[in-house]
């Protein structure tokens, strides 16, 4: 069996101000279209039944603050019937998986967790469906499985896979590094043996538990203890909100992709090759965004003197920018952030600090 799982819960922060807390960018659909990027991510994930394989509901894992959102998204995409999981704060990804696995396994049920992020695009989705098809048969035999993007520039804000090939073909990861520095990333770049890791992994309900309660027992016994604590409501999961509090906040990627290489717990990359796009942060947009002569990309009403290479992002109000190079401008009717197009991973830290303000 595979269980679809979706992680809809994080705040887009580095999208600010376009992204905001309390309407994040997986709900919206930034490049226009009618559904939004969280829809679109249930909706790749039908095309995965067949081949033998039985296909559950898809289990979604977001934020209290998101429920209505997500029941109504989830019913307009024809997954009316998907599990909800609530989190009454973010605790970053690992807690939210771990949540995914404990209701994805049930008595004699071990489903193959196809995990997806709720923000990336994808363009090519047959490609994207075999890649899962390769996945879901390696995890089926007990392995962590990444789906990895040939690194083709020095994204900080991504995680980087070295691999070789395996004796039964398939690609044993020798190392996964999180978020290098970027002195880091140009070298991984440059070497040409890298791949980013596109933020989905594929594997076993309980190998997930496993790999965790082997690296992280402390968010292990943690999220447990939160959700033997849940209540049932309206078709909503609530893990019990003291103990979840308790939870140490940790992403996927530090608490066990990092420790996985050269561990007990077989790793392994397959090749993405399905026009991923993760449009985490604002150089990323400037990246993947049509570009002029001078390398400027502008959205709404902007006009660029002697400027290169930056970003206009206007939602209301014309936006003139003169005699800047490699900067970010992105104007909304009630907050604008002007930056260094390489600063643009720090975003998230000036949001936590207006939160801590307000
Ligand atoms: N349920 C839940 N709870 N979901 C969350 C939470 C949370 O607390 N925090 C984040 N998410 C969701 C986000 O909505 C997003 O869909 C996904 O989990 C990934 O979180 P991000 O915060 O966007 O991670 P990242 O972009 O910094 O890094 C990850 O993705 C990169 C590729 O896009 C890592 O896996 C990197 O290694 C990877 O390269
Ligand atoms: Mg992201």
């Amino acid at each position: 069996t595979i269980c679809p799982v979706i992680m809809a819960g994080g705040g887009g922060t580095r999208l600010w101000p376009l992204s905001r807390s309390g309407h994040p960018k997986q709900f919206l659909a930034p490049s226009g279209g009618d559904r939004s990027l969280f829809q679109n991510s249930v909706v790749r994930l039908h095309g995965l039944a067949g081949g033998g394989w039985q296909l559950t509901p898809p289990v979604v894992i977001t934020n209290e603050d998101y429920r209505f959102m997500v029941l109504d998204q989830l019913a307009a995409s024809g997954a009316a019937d998907g599990a909800i999981v609530l989190e009454p704060l973010g605790r970053n990804t690992a807690p939210a998986l771990t949540l995914a696995a404990l209701h994805a396994q049930g008595p004699g049920a071990d489903p193959v967790m196809v995990v997806c992020p709720a923000d990336h695009g994808i363009s090519d989705v047959p490609a994207m469906t075999s890649a899962l098809r390769v996945a879901v048969e390696q995890a089926a035999t007990g392995s962590v499985v990444v789906l990895g993007v040939p690194a083709s520039r020095p994204e900080t804000g991504y995680g980087y896979i070295r691999s070789a090939p395996a004796p039964d073909g398939a690609r044993q990861v020798l190392q996964f590094v999180e978020k290098p520095d970027l002195p880091t990333a140009e070298r991984y770049v440059a070497s040409g043996e890298f791949h980013w890791n596109s933020g989905i992994f594929v594997l076993k309900a309980s190998t997930w538990l496993a790999a965790l309660e082997a690296f992280r027992p402390d968010i292990a016994a943690a999220t447990r203890a939160s959700w033997d604590a849940r209540t049932t409501d309206a078709g909503f999961v609530r893990p019990g909100k003291e103990q979840f509090a308790k939870v140490p906040s940790e992403s996927i990627d530090y608490a066990v992709m990092e420790k996985c290489a050269g561990s007990p717990f077989d790793i392994r990359m397959v090749p993405l090759d399905a026009g991923w796009s993760d449009l985490g942060a604002w150089d990323a947009v400037w990246q993947t965004r049509p570009h002029d002569d001078a390398g400027n990309a502008f959205e709404g009403d902007a006009v660029l003197h002697t400027s290169r290479n930056t970003l206009v992002h206007a939602t209301s109000r014309l936006v003139a920018v003169i005699g800047m190079d490699d900067a970010v401008v992105v104007e909304t009717p009630d907050a604008v952030l002007v930056m260094k197009r390489d600063c643009s991973q720090d975003v998230k830290e000036v949001v936590a600090g207006l939160t801590a303000r307000d």
